[in-house]
């Protein structure tokens, strides 16, 4: 058993979906809808809404939506049953014990489980760590300036020489070994059983924005290889969605974030006071994780290694961060190859310094440019100029562009008219338009079916618009005439709910459990109507009653059963379609 609908209901409706979604997205108010920008894909002008009549948010971008419910679980990647608890104790309502479904509660339990294991493990790699058997450990971290407090707020650790210390302290708190492989705590062979995956190693924790450990990266303490070992991804950890330090960086008040490359990078910016540091976990920078800083701070700033790699990493991250729409500055850390070493070396205050200077992205791709040309030979420079040019392009605000064009002429003694003229030059040849082509991936072909959904999707919108219009659609379209399955549930408790007099799209979509279907079901709620353009609204809604029938008709006739009663429904299908088509509908 799952808690009951009417329990569910409850919550749901205590919990209005503006004050929810809103403390996570900036919103604003068109009509009776509210835009903001999609906190679930990357994108520049918002497609992302709310509608508070509806109590329902959909993304026309993404096509993510759902109610209350589903944004938690896909914000804060909540199950069910935590977004319904969070939601539960906000609203006040007291949740009655053990009333959920077996495959609900088993999913939920192996989460719990595997966070429960990884807090496990970073408390005992704590203790270690000041135990008599971690003293390599506290040695290596405190000798490379890290303070007690900053190693107890980073929970940082460590997993000692003994082979399978952790995996007989875990079977002793009672968690199976099973658990422990999948956690990529342990691992299993022939020769040794089963054993501790991290060893003689300094431990970092890593949370997520919850303060929750999901992984783990351990650290030799000299220059063996590999220097860090990751945990694997698992339910809980998945690395291109979290980011190293951002429990702490949510509650900095520093409105921009700095990115680094390094877990030690964070955790020395933090102990200097650079509270808004994070960095990608052991792998490249992605747009997931952009998606994610953009929630959190508004300005970005990249900490990356200055040596090849570190700047190749820098210029990727700057496209990535572009392609939202979020400009970035880059910090310089000449003479030094990290933060951590330029703070160790230079202190907080040039840190803060180098903030101050750092450089807009731009300048720094130029820079970066000008190390492949001799501006002092003539065709060298030439080229240079050129594609400055073009990637002056890019800039789609015309004012921006003209700032850009003005700053760079400045920098590199030409005069803004020819620069500006070559920049018109370029875009007559089609410079900086490349980003905004889509890409053949995305480009669907429409078929009959999507044709035909659409219709069907259209319909529930409509009447979930406008519930006077079910007296005419009731006498012309059954539940069972839409042609997906999902989309005939949705109608047939939406037709229950018209027939009773209060229809509650949002309450709809919490009878599914899939946040697949969720979204779904949200898309069902938020087709865009166009009827008001043809002024006859009669002729429109007949339009779409009369296509969903058709099909309907159609595809029952195409099912090839041939016994009595399925004619007899074919040959009452077909006169019911010819009067359909007779009829006149007027709104
Ligand atoms: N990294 C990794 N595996 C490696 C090397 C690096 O996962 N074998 C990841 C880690 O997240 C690391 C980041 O890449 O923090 C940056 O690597 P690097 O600059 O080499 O390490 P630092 O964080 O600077 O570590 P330290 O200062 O301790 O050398
Ligand atoms: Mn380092």
């Amino acid at each position: 058993m799952r808690y009951s609908d009417e329990l569910i209901e409850e919550i749901r409706s205590k919990n209005d979906i503006l004050d929810i979604v809103g403390s996570y997205v900036h919103l604003q108010k068109r009509g009776s809808t509210y835009f903001g920008l999609c906190p679930f894909h990357n994108e520049k002008t918002p497609s992302f809404s709310v509608t508070p009549s509806k109590q329902m948010y959909y993304c026309f971008g993404c096509q993510k939506g759902g109610n209350v419910f589903t944004f938690l679980q896909e914000y804060e990647n909540y199950t069910f049953k935590e977004a319904l608890e969070v939601l539960a104790q906000k609203a006040g309502v007291e949740l009655p014990e053990n009333d959920y479904s077996e495959e609900d509660k088993r999913k939920d339990t192996r989460r719990k489980r595997m966070l429960e294991i990884n807090k496990e493990a970073a408390i005992y790699y704590a203790h270690q760590l000041r135990s008599p058997q971690g003293e390599a450990g506290y040695k290596y971290l405190t000798g490379r300036g890290l303070t007690d407090e900053t190693l107890l707020k980073f929970g940082l650790g460590f997993a000692n020489v003994t082979s399978d210390d952790l995996v007989r302290y875990l079977r002793q708190k009672g968690f199976e070994d099973q658990l422990m492989i999948d956690a990529g705590l342990a691992g299993f062979d022939e020769k040794y059983g089963l054993h501790d995956k991290f060893w003689n190693r300094v431990m970092y924790p890593i949370q997520d924005a919850n303060h929750r450990v999901i992984g783990f990266g351990g650290r030799v303490m000299g220059d063996a290889k590999p220097k860090y070992l990751n945990s694997k991804e698992t339910e809980v950890f998945d690395k291109s969605r979290n980011l190293y330090g951002l429990n702490l960086v949510r509650s900095s008040r520093a409105g921009y974030i700095i990115l680094c490359e390094g877990y030690m990078d964070v955790i020395a910016m933090h102990q200097a006071g650079f509270d808004m540091a994070a960095a990608s976990l052991g792998t490249a920078f992605t747009s997931g994780q952009a998606t994610l800083v953009r929630r959190f701070a508004s300005k970005v700033y990249l900490a990356y290694d200055s040596d090849t790699a570190g700047t190749n990493a820098a210029l990727k991250a700057i496209g990535i961060l572009k392609d939202i729409d979020m400009s970035c500055r880059i910090i310089n850390m000449e003479p030094y190859k990290d933060p951590d070493e330029f703070i160790k070396n230079l202190g907080k205050d040039e840190f803060q310094k180098r903030i101050d200077d750092a450089m807009d992205s731009f300048f720094f791709e130029l820079k970066i440019l000008e190390r492949d040309h001799d501006l002092k030979d003539a065709e060298s420079r030439t080229e240079f100029l050129h594609k400055a040019a073009e990637k002056l392009c890019e800039f789609e605000d015309e004012i921006r562009r003209e700032n850009y064009i003005v700053a760079t002429a400045d920098k590199y003694s030409v005069t803004a008219d020819q620069l500006r003229r070559l920049v018109i030059q370029k875009a007559a040849k089609g410079a900086g338009l490349k980003r905004e082509l889509p890409k053949p991936s995305t480009v669907k072909t429409v078929t009959n079916e999507d044709l035909v959904l659409t219709k069907q999707r259209y319909l529930i919108t409509w009447l979930s618009e406008e519930p006077s219009i079910f007296s005419i659609v009731k006498k012309y379209i059954e539940p069972s005439d839409f042609t997906d399955p999902l989309y005939m549930e949705v109608a047939r408790q939406m037709y229950a709910d018209l027939e009773a007099g209060r229809l509650n799209p949002a309450a709809i979509i919490s009878t599914f459990d899939d946040e697949n279907d969720q979204s779904k079901v949200a898309s069902l709620f938020n087709t865009t109507l166009v009827i008001d353009n043809g002024n006859d609204r009669g002729q429109a809604l007949h339009d779409v009653i009369y296509m969903v029938k058709k099909n309907a008709v159609e595809s029952r006739s195409m099912s090839g059963t041939v016994d009595a009663e399925s004619i007899i429904r074919q040959m009452n299908d077909k006169k019911a379609l010819e009067e359909l088509r007779k009829a006149n509908i007027t709104l």
